[in-house]
């Protein structure tokens, strides 16, 4: 069911002068939330306990899911040689486990899982992109390249079972929107700041969520152009019931960008703060 096998990336073309060390973290980091898809398939078979083909879709989904994480991994491996992504791995689950005891969706229905779902892979579709228009890496190029199209057919397979629940749930507009903007503001939870921790401190060092998320996002947000904000609003639009291309959509775009931006500049400022060195103690 792959589009794409992780053998078939040309490894071979690895060029480690092209290594922005920039991005070396963020694919580290992204490797390990790639890899625990299969725990989010149980819950979601959970959550759609009744809908043999929703689970059939959300164990495929998975599959690829685990790929991306181990595409990232490898190239981890082979941009750093010495890092270990196995047990990076083990590190991040761990200490970061989602709630599998599931009878229900945490959204507070079907749909709003499956919009919720569908905000994930804009997310990840819109930063793949991103990353690999931005890296000169041919292989980490291509490896992005291949994420970004399976993220894309992710969101409209989420945006598919979503349709079919929401005829039958009936979820009004503010219900859906609030469910999206909901999963947007999470994306600075815990899920990729332990990431980013587990892939790239040394135990040794306390998991601190404002050092690690300002480790990821000040220099993740760097790689976005407007381009990628503008088209992921028009997923996100298409995903509540909203025109995806129109004045609405480039006012919401144009509002995320500076948003964005503010956000990056403020994660950028943090990452200098944690780099300089300490004030030096009053001479006596
Ligand atoms: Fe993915
Ligand atoms: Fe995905």
């Amino acid at each position: 069911m792959k589009h794409w096998r992780v053998e078939q990336v040309s490894w071979d073309r690895f060029d480690p002068s092209k290594v922005d060390p920039e991005i070396v973290p963020l694919v580290k980091a992204a490797a390990m939330v790639e890899r625990n898809g299969d725990d989010y398939a149980i819950y979601l078979k959970r959550v759609f306990r009744d809908d043999p083909d929703f689970q059939r879709a959300a164990e495929n989904w998975a599959v690829e899911e685990v790929q991306h994480g181990d595409a990232l991994g490898r190239w981890g491996e082979v941009a750093d040689p010495g890092w270990d992504y196995r047990a990076a791995f083990e590190r991040y689950r761990a200490g970061y486990r989602i709630d599998l005891d599931a009878n229900a969706s945490i959204r507070g229905s079907r749909t709003g899982e499956l919009i919720a779902r569908c905000m994930v892979e804009t997310g990840t579709s819109s930063y793949y992109t991103a990353l690999g228009e931005a890296t000169e890496e041919p292989v980490l190029k291509e490896i992005c390249r291949l994420i970004a199209a399976d993220e894309y057919r992710h969101f409209k397979l989420f945006y598919d079972h979503m349709k079919r629940y929401l005829a039958r749930e009936d979820l009004s507009f503010l219900q859906r929107l609030k469910v999206a903007a909901g999963r947007i503001g999470e994306s600075e939870d815990d899920e990729l700041a332990f990431a980013y921790h587990c892939s790239n401190e040394d135990p040794s060092i306390p998991y601190s969520h404002d050092r690690c998320i300002a480790g990821y996002m000040g220099r993740a947000m760097g790689f976005y152009r407007y381009r990628h904000i503008e088209r992921g609003m028009g997923m996100v639009f298409k995903a509540v019931g909203l025109e995806p291309r129109g004045r609405l959509s480039d006012l919401a775009a144009r509002g995320a960008w500076r948003l964005l931006c503010w956000r990056r500049d403020r994660f950028r400022a943090a990452l200098r703060r944690e780099a300089a060195p300490p004030p030096l103690a009053q001479a006596a």
